[in-house]
């Protein structure tokens, strides 16, 4: 199987490619400022080097949020022809912390109590009720250099007409006690691949490696285990790091990442996340592909006691399967319905029952 790693070729993603080359015939290594994409009439490709890109069984996309545009494109394009572990919809999303925050709210996930208002003079009412410390964030910062934090209404005024100046948005956020440190949880697939806890070094609040934090190995409990997965799920991003801040009333999550360093992960936990990232990118390609396995039409037909085209309405029997959290229906669906691209289609569904109809043109 052929796989490809789209990325700004950081150290970790160097690895993560070095650790693929150990399971897939053949994995490329793609730096997403070489790509371009077009789009003409009904159709998008994506390029690199002059060439098409296709042909991957598995094509892992991942970069930070100043390329969430093209990322977003790339997995648009490729998402139905290539196992790929981050939905098309993900990057905008977890690129940014308030817009994630709402995703992860509708999913029931605990997060700091946050506020947001379009304008200043709106964010300054704000202040009158929140009560101090509070934590102010530029939605898409990283390596903590966003995160700011203001011990008074005077303080936190002062931050805001500062970020104002710079014309961008900020959201604010309760700050939550837990001694500078935070939990970081690497998910692959439906499980915690590996955890360590970040301390902030002296007289800094904020737990990033970057802020100079340091990784200390943890046992993560089974509660934050599975609100890392389920944050993950929510996200559909089957490999993220989730972030979390354990306080005495249990987990809230602070963001999540798309695009993890892994040198602090793995010098820590002593796990070889690369490896674990690979061997699962490996073996999901290998069932997607495995289960939609392209048999010859005409012998499917046959397997299936189906004469091609006779106006009987059918019945296959199929294990459900399902890409993130979308629903993928067998080639024989498509042959026997003989939609095309160009149908609109009318969905029926409801809890246990889905139809699906070409809609009648007047
Ligand atoms: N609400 C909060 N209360 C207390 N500390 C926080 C809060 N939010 C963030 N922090 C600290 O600041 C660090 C960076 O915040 P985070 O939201 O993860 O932004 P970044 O994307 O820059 O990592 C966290 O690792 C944590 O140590
Ligand atoms: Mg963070």
């Amino acid at each position: 199987m052929k796989a490809a790693i789209i990325s700004l070729e950081s150290e970790s993603s160097k690895r993560t490619a070095e650790a693929m080359r150990k399971y897939f015939d053949k994995v490329d290594s793609i730096n997403i400022k070489d790509i371009e994409v077009r789009t003409y009439r009904e159709d998008i490709e994506i390029i690199y080097k002059e060439n098409k890109l296709d042909g991957y069984d598995c094509i892992y996309a991942k970069g930070s949020y100043r390329y969430a545009l093209v990322l977003t494109a790339i997995t648009t394009a490729l998402y139905d022809k290539a196992y790929m572990p981050i939905a098309p919809e993900s990057f905008d999303i977890v690129h940014d912390k308030f817009l994630t925050q709402l995703v992860l709210q509708k999913h029931k996930i605990p997060m700091p109590g946050t506020y947001f208002a379009p304008t200043v003079k709106t964010a300054k009412e704000m202040l009158k009720n929140v009560n101090f410390p509070i934590v102010i964030k530029l939605p898409r910062g990283t390596g903590g250099k966003g995160v700011m934090f203001a011990e008074s209404f005077s303080a936190a005024s002062s931050l805001l007409d500062a970020v104002s100046a710079l014309k961008v948005q900020v959201i604010i956020q309760e700050y939550v006690e837990t001694n500078g440190t935070d939990t970081r949880a690497l998910v692959v697939g439906d499980k915690v691949a590996a955890s360590f806890k970040r301390k902030a070094t002296k007289g800094e609040k904020r737990a990033n490696i970057h802020s100079g934090g340091v990784g200390i190995s943890c046992v993560l409990n089974d509660k934050s285990k599975k609100i890392a997965v389920k944050t993950a799920r929510a996200l559909k991003a089957e490999i993220c790091a989730v972030d979390i801040l354990e306080t005495q009333l249990g987990p809230l999550v602070i963001e999540a990442n798309l695009s993890p360093g892994l040198q602090g992960i793995t010098s820590t936990t002593n796990i070889d996340v690369a490896d674990k990232i690979a061997s699962f990118l490996f073996n999901r390609t290998k069932s997607l592909k495995d289960k939609g396995k392209v048999k010859d039409t005409s012998k499917i037909f046959e397997d299936l006691g189906i004469t091609p085209n006779s106006d009987e309405v059918k019945e296959i029997i199929i294990n459900s399967e399902f890409r993130g959290n979308r629903l993928l229906l067998p080639e024989i669906v498509t042959k026997l319905t003989k939609f095309d691209e160009k149908d609109e289609l009318v969905i029926r569904a409801n809890k246990g029952v889905l139809t699906v109809e070409k809609l009648a043109k007047e």
